[in-house]
């Protein structure tokens, strides 16, 4: 396991030393489909039913919100029950790793797109958008990135890459994760900004030149930066280095759009940690930025065992954490990491200590619906919808559909 997963774990316990306090949603709505008994544990008084049986992308859609998955090609061609139930349930789809670099750049002159575009046409032939992860990143980097990018072809390197990824994905993009966790307090600097390859080779700027190299190569995609961040204290640092950056890179004119937040949280949350995320999110929004959840997914490696109490205390962390995200009318999009807990990330990189199977999406291994996902569709059932959007006339499945009230 590198270095940066072990961040990833620690950054997805950022509301977990606190205790769970009492967030209860209202119960009490006529449920025409009780899905689930109310189990007598952890919070007996929280209610999870959900009313009608429309999917969760159309739950979002009718708020003006796309909701959507991460999913590699593998179960995408291979396992016909998980993709129909993506289908169903997405509108949107980002390639987990086939649109990184060591998934695109076999060798220092090879571009390989067999994956993406398979992925690309797989979306638009079923009328999802396609999200594009991600062009800048300081992890993923091929084997022979050492020993071929130095200070004199950095650029050169970098923006080839850009320019030609961008470029052939050109039209079919609704947004880009053009850089990826720039920001990593625990690296030291002063400015917060990730120790990588990029910033050793050509600086601070290297954020703003792949920004502009990508409006270049794209002029439609909705550019955003990537960032790992929650509202714990331990995340002061860098939500202002993150809103440093942002405010920086708008000063400078550069070709940005959009925050994406990762949001792998831990298995509680606090109302204060919550509280100080709900004033981050306004603050990138008063930058004129939208904001877009894009990796979403509860670890339960430090929860109960029982599997009820474990789907319970996940559910609630789900629907606490996107009631307080989707009052931010800049929040236009939400996205999982993963769709299925038979195909999540969590079952390698945070393992329970017992080996018991992780659970930490909306369907559980057998594609039914968990409670996390009855949490996910009374978030979006209860949003309003006072969203605000980026019309993208040029791609097929570019904008959000708005429905009457
Ligand atoms: C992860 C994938 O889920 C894994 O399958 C892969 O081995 C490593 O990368 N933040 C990110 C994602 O931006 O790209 C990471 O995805 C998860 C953390």
């Amino acid at each position: 396991m590198s270095k940066n997963w072990l961040m990833t774990r620690r950054r997805a316990l950022w509301f977990g030393l606190a205790s769970l306090t009492g967030i209860v949603t209202q119960a009490g709505c006529r449920a025409m489909r009780p899905s689930y008994p109310i189990q007598a544990l952890e919070d007996p008084a929280r209610d999870f039913t959900v009313l009608g049986e429309a999917y969760l992308r159309e739950r979002a859609a009718a708020k003006g919100l796309i909701y959507g998955a991460a999913s590699g090609y593998d179960k995408l061609a291979s396992d016909t029950k998980f993709t129909a139930r993506f289908i169903q349930e997405c509108g949107i789809l980002v390639p987990e790793g086939e649109l990184k670099w060591t998934a695109l750049r076999p060798s220092p002159d090879k571009f390989d797109f067999t994956l993406g575009d398979w992925l690309s046409e797989f979306a638009h032939t079923n009328g999802m958008l396609f999200r594009g992860h991600t062009l800048v990143w300081n992890q993923s980097l091929p084997e022979w990135f050492k020993d071929t990018v130095n200070s004199k072809n950095a650029e050169q390197v970098l923006t080839t890459h850009i320019k030609t990824v961008a470029g052939h994905y050109a039209g079919k993009i609704h947004s880009w994760d053009v850089v990826n966790e720039s920001v990593s307090p625990e690296h030291g600097r002063p400015d917060g900004l990730t120790v990588s390859p990029w910033l050793n080779f050509l600086g601070v700027d290297y954020i703003a030149l792949a920004f502009r190299t990508a409006r270049q190569a794209d002029p439609q995609a909705l550019l955003c930066l990537n960032e790992a961040v929650g509202g714990g204290k331990e995340d002061n640092f860098r939500r202002k280095a993150i809103l440093t950056l942002l405010q920086r890179l708008l000063s400078q004119g550069t070709p940005i759009q959009a925050l994406g937040i990762e949001s792998h949280l831990g298995g509680r949350l606090s109302n204060a940690d919550l509280t100080t995320f709900r004033g981050f999110l306004h603050d990138v929004a008063s930058l004129d930025l939208k904001i877009l959840i894009t990796e979403l997914d509860v670890i339960d490696k430090d929860l109960p065992l029982d599997i009820n109490v474990r789907d319970r205390m996940v559910a609630g962390v789900y629907e606490d954490y996107l009631s307080v995200v989707l009052e931010e009318p800049a929040v236009i999009a939400i996205l999982t990491w993963g769709l299925s807990d038979h195909y999540t990330w969590h079952s390698t990189y945070n393992p329970r200590e017992d080996k018991a199977p992780v659970r930490p999406l909306p369907l559980d291994a057998q594609l039914k619906r968990k409670l996390a996902w009855n949490a996910m569709a009374r978030a979006f059932d209860n949003a309003s919808r006072h969203r605000t959007h980026i019309p993208n006339p040029q791609l097929s499945h570019g904008t959000i559909r708005e429905t009457s009230p």
